[in-house]
């Protein structure tokens, strides 16, 4: 076996145990375009620098480009048992240019070169993330001007509440990814700066220029201090962060579209693509899909906690636990662009079974509210009088085993000879959720003001 070309002090061959906990190439392979696309950038300020010849950098360039196609088209594995991406990349290079591929690594350190790298990863996914986010924000909006009319009971608790809309409901996920995609480009601006240049850890006495790295990379600018940037993760973490909040808001609506589908609701009914049979049961139809949404949350979570953990006791700077970094990120982000993807596919393959919704708001006297607000802005009775006799009210209703809104006047001021004839129109299910009229509430009207906002959003993009 050949003698590794980052052990300058170390004579044994590494056990292969060793090999097996240290290397990370088995994982870390999937950053070669981004160790690429650095070295690439690194190679050329160190020859706008006179650090490098410039017969050196074309050897280096072109050898560099090589090796990207070469992988990207099969011919080029990473199997083998480099210690990370970083080594394995390098390596190549110099079997194939000889000393040029030497000099690439000056004034650079594996902690500057991976810090670029994974923080390349993690901005590309970002962007990835929240263009995906974009797509289903707009499907939901879709969904929502679809059904601004479409009554369901709003439940707190579990139990039947107010009437709202379809669209409404819609609208408060469409809000949430709309949070999450801020949440993602937030992130984005914190983190795009560029780590490159920072060396193992104090800086370099080569006469480099990390503006020209950070200009050629993409970033805003380099970072401000070489010690916290081979040391830090908080860009890592973020997008776990992000991630982990973003599932959750999809496990909530996942939840809710499992409930849907159950026979005791049937509100909605996914697609057959989006369902599956039972080995069993030949006449069951599973909502494995939004199960499966659901259940994700677990490992994105694990991820979260897991980096945090790995971080809170490391001195600075590096510290090889910091390679624990990588594995949860990478699934964390294959996690959140399947699930992104297959989201949005359900939600605009989802028939909506209005029919149903609006027998389900006859349920639970959910107009009860507006005659409590009635008794006390018509007849100036203290809310709690007016809480009280409404009660009376839904009492009467149970008895009869109707709904408040199909009691008669008469019936009605049996209870309290106060409720006038204006109480039958308000008692109206519809007319209770289109008086709700206040910014940010469930009428019609609002719930398509809140449509056209969210469509002058995504048009601002
Ligand atoms: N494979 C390492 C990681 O992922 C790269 C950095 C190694 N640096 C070092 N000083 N050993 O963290």
């Amino acid at each position: 076996m050949a003698k590794k070309i980052a052990s300058a002090r170390i004579s044994a061959e590494s056990s292969q145990l060793l090999q097996e906990l240290n290397n990370s190439l088995p994982f870390d392979k999937v950053l070669y375009r981004e160790d690429i696309e650095g070295s690439r950038a690194h190679a050329y300020m160190l020859k706008e620098q006179g650090i490098i010849s410039e017969e050196d950098y074309e050897k280096i360039e072109k050898g560099l480009y090589e090796i990207l196609k070469d992988i990207e088209e099969g011919r080029l594995s990473l199997d083998g048992d480099d210690e990370d991406i970083h080594m394995a990349i390098e390596g190549e290079l110099t079997r194939r240019i000889g000393d040029a591929g030497k000099r690439l690594h000056t004034a650079r350190s594996r902690n500057d070169q991976v810090a670029l790298d994974f923080r390349l990863y993690v901005q590309n996914n970002t962007k990835a993330i929240a263009e995906l986010l974009l797509e289903n924000i707009q499907t939901l909006v879709k969904v929502a001007e679809e059904n601004a009319e479409t009554m369901l009971p709003g439940m707190t608790h579990l139990q039947h509440a107010q009437p709202i809309n379809f669209g409404y409901h819609m609208m408060a996920y469409a809000s949430m990814f709309k949070r999450d995609y801020e949440r993602f480009m937030g992130s984005y601006e914190r983190n795009n700066y560029s780590p490159i240049g920072c060396a193992a850890l104090a800086g370099t006495p080569h006469p480099i220029n990390r503006q020209t790295t950070s200009d050629k990379l993409g970033f805003n600018a380099p970072t401000l201090n070489c010690l916290d940037t081979v040391s830090d993760r908080d860009f890592a973490l973020e997008i776990l962060f992000n991630i982990a909040t973003m599932m959750m808001h999809m496990s909530r609506l996942s939840e809710e579209l499992i409930l849907w589908s159950a026979a005791e609701f049937r509100w909605i009914t996914l697609s057959d693509r989006h369902a599956t049979g039972s080995s069993i049961m030949p006449q069951k139809k599973n909502p494995d899909i939004p199960e499966l949404l659901r259940g994700k949350t677990g490992r994105v979570n694990g991820n979260l906690v897991a980096l945090l953990t790995v971080m809170k006791g490391l001195p600075l700077a590096y510290n090889k636990d910091m390679q624990e970094d990588k594995e949860g990120v990478f699934d964390s982000v294959k996690t959140a662009l399947l699930s992104l993807q297959v989201l949005n596919e359900m939600i605009a393959d989802m028939t909506v079974n209005k029919e149903a919704m609006e027998r389900a708001c006859m349920v639970g006297h959910l107009s009860a509210t507006d005659l409590a607000d009635y008794l006390v802005k018509e007849q100036g009775l203290p809310f709690r009088d007016a809480y009280h006799i409404t009660g009376n009210v839904v009492n009467l209703a149970e008895e009869k085993g109707v709904d408040i809104s199909e009691l008669s006047l008469a019936e009605l001021q049996s209870v309290d000879e106060r409720i006038g004839e204006g109480v039958i129109a308000l008692l109206d299910i519809r007319a209770s959720m289109n008086a709700r009229q206040s910014e940010g509430g469930t009428a019609t009207n609002r719930t398509l003001e809140q449509v056209e906002s969210l469509k002058a959003w995504l048009n601002s993009l």
